[in-house]
């Protein structure tokens, strides 16, 4: 077994008791998140809640009957959440290779199941590494989402985690997760840093490389939801990271084959028509895209495909086609594409991250 894996299942198997023993505030979500996540929140069991380890929200709108996978699930509280919005008749799988993570998930199946007022159990949690997620016996092509709070960056092989999470969702199916990502590429000997490691930053990829792997496992064209920079408080460790700045970043990726490098304008527009849960005046679709009830907005062609080809067709009128070609969408950026707390802002542009 590499020393990486090791010390990532001693982290989160003995190190790490609940989210108070962390270090930094890396694997932590802020306190801000919409009502409705809140009251299901305060249904969740007090113990996937206290060994929390997670970095953002992912909790994709639209969910009721999908089949769902969480890749590093920890102790469950987003399986948990999620279960109770895919209902009774979806499905949320949960991995890890934790031993310790996966015995207290296991132990509040039932009693989310009965908080939930659910008559069949549409949670499971299997032991597996995410670098194999094929070896799980996972069918290609099943899953409507594949969701992931803090773990991509603990891994190594990276690009294999994307490529399988390909090949495990369905066509219009999404990669909606939230990670840590760093501002310049980070030595190796900080990798190998146990508490580094453990504390979800110094596994981080530098952001331009990771848009390059989600492209080259076929995520053509990676969103980003919400991004915010980290902080390290630990004194120690904000010395051995000094130079690198940390973010932590909610992406969507859509595994939509015909998606362009680029984002191109064909004169397209839609309409939202409202509809998609918990949404009933506007939709975020990403940072970018914001579409209000009842307005014609402009989208370039991928953003069309991302509404056209999902899971949120019905709730949107389609203006146009691809028929003729205008030239490239207006406003990509080229620079770090995060919202920084400090010293600068970003400089993403109007549609691409
Ligand atoms: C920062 S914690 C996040 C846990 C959970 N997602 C949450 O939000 O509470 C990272 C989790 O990923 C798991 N993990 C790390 N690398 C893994 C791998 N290669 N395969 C499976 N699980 C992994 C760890 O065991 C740990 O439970």
């Amino acid at each position: 077994m590499s020393s990486i894996k090791t010390e990532v299942q001693k982290y989160y198997g003995e190190t790490l008791k609940t989210s108070q023993d962390l270090k930094t505030s890396a694997c932590c979500t802020p306190d801000a998140m919409p009502g409705w996540i809140k009251k299901i929140l305060s249904q969740i069991h007090d113990e996937p809640m206290a060994k929390y380890y997670g970095c953002g929200l992912v909790v994709p709108h639209s969910l009721e009957g999908a089949k769902v996978l969480d890749l590093g699930c920890g102790a469950g509280r987003d399986v948990f959440i999620i279960s109770k919005l895919v209902g009774e008749k979806g499905e949320v799988v949960g991995v890890d290779f934790t031993n310790e993570q996966l015995a207290s998930a296991r132990k509040h199946q039932d009693w989310h199941r009965e908080k939930f007022g659910h008559t069949r159990l549409n949670t499971q949690f299997l032991n597996g590494d995410i670098q194999d997620l094929l070896a799980l016996k996972l069918k290609p092509n099943d899953f409507d989402v594949v969701v992931s709070n803090c773990v991509v960056n603990l891994v190594e092989d990276k690009l294999k985690v994307l490529k399988d999470v390909f090949a495990l969702l369905k066509e219009g199916g999404e990669f909606y997760f939230s990670d840590v990502y760093a501002s310049r590429r980070i030595s190796e000997e900080l990798q190998h840093d146990p508490v580094a490691r453990g504390e979800c930053l110094s596994g981080a990829l530098y952001w331009n490389d990771f848009h390059q792997l989600a492209k080259a496992a076929g995520f053509r064209d990676p969103r980003i939801v919400e991004s915010r920079q980290l902080t390290i408080g630990d004194e120690a460790l904000a010395q051995k990271l000094a130079g690198i700045e940390f973010f932590s970043v909610t992406y969507r990726l859509f595994k939509l084959p015909k998606l362009e490098a680029a984002c191109e304008d064909y004169g397209q527009a839609v309409i939202y028509n409202g509809g998609i849960p918990q949404s009933p005046a506007a939709y975020l679709l990403d940072g970018h895209h914001l579409f209000e009830k009842g307005k014609v907005v402009s989208v370039c062609g991928n953003t069309w495909m991302m509404l056209a080809d999902t899971r949120f067709k019905e709730h949107f009128t389609f203006i146009g086609n691809f028929e003729k070609h205008f030239g490239i969408f207006p406003g990509c950026g080229t620079d770090i594409p995060y919202e920084r707390s400090v010293g600068g802002s970003s400089a993403a542009g109007a549609c691409c991250p």
